[in-house]
């Protein structure tokens, strides 16, 4: 099948966040301008580049009280920290993507624990095994279909990299299928990582002596 995507797919769900899968979830802690914290996850979420290493953020969507609180933080404070969501936390992750007011702190609702951060002011999740320390770089105002709501990308620059010491190997290389970290797919569906395998890549003379 085709589908132009401003026509009908003629499916029964919209497919397309099945067509970019798995898709890793920036588990995000921001503050508001009065040092209120703030948790929510992002899958539309992705490492840009690695030096500087930036990541980004899809935000979409309105709260009952406006934008979502990510998007009004980080434009407020300009900082933020991406938790690594995992299969032993997936519930408490599902748990902060409620909607709830501006003044809920979705870190103790979860039942999480606050550890400070070194270089920016919103604290990490402890229970996360790895945090990425980021300030704000840029964001973008996105199209976005329905007037009523919002679409921005918010850029981030990471400044800092926490990784629990229980999760590096003997050679210090971080262990996936230790931490099994949580991946989006499409509908209510997710991944977690179970299985990895390696290549190598190919240099150009390799790659060339395959066609001639
Ligand atoms: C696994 C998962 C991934 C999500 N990904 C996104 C996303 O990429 N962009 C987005 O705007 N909302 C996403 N959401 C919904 C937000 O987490 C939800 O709207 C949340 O309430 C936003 O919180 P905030 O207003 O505190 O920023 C996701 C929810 C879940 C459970």
């Amino acid at each position: 099948m085709f589908y132009e995507t401003d026509k009908p797919h003629g499916l029964p769900r919209d497919p397309f966040k099945s067509c970019v899968v798995p898709r890793p979830i920036g588990w995000v802690t921001s503050l508001d301008a009065t040092g209120r914290v703030n948790l929510a996850p992002f899958s539309f979420f992705n490492a840009l580049a690695s030096d500087p290493p930036i990541v980004v953020l899809g935000v979409g969507g309105m709260q009952p009280h406006g934008v979502k609180d990510t998007l009004g933080n980080c434009r407020a404070t300009g900082e933020f920290v991406v938790n690594m969501a995992t299969w032993d936390l997936r519930e408490a992750m599902n748990l902060t993507s409620a909607g709830v007011p501006a003044e809920v702190d979705e870190m103790a609702l979860a039942g999480l624990t606050p550890v400070p951060s070194r270089l920016v002011r919103p604290p990490r999740v402890a229970e996360s095994p790895i945090h990425l320390e980021c300030r704000v770089h840029m964001i973008v105002d996105l199209p976005c279909d329905d007037p009523r709501s919002y679409n921005a990308a918010i850029f981030g620059l990471v400044v800092g990299v926490h990784i629990d010491d229980a999760v590096l190997t003997a050679d210090g290389l971080v262990d996936v299928l230790a931490i099994r970290p949580l991946a989006r797919l499409g509908y209510m569906d997710y991944t977690s990582i179970e299985s990895v395998f390696s290549m190598r890549r190919p240099s150009a003379a390799e790659a060339l002596a395959k066609v001639r």
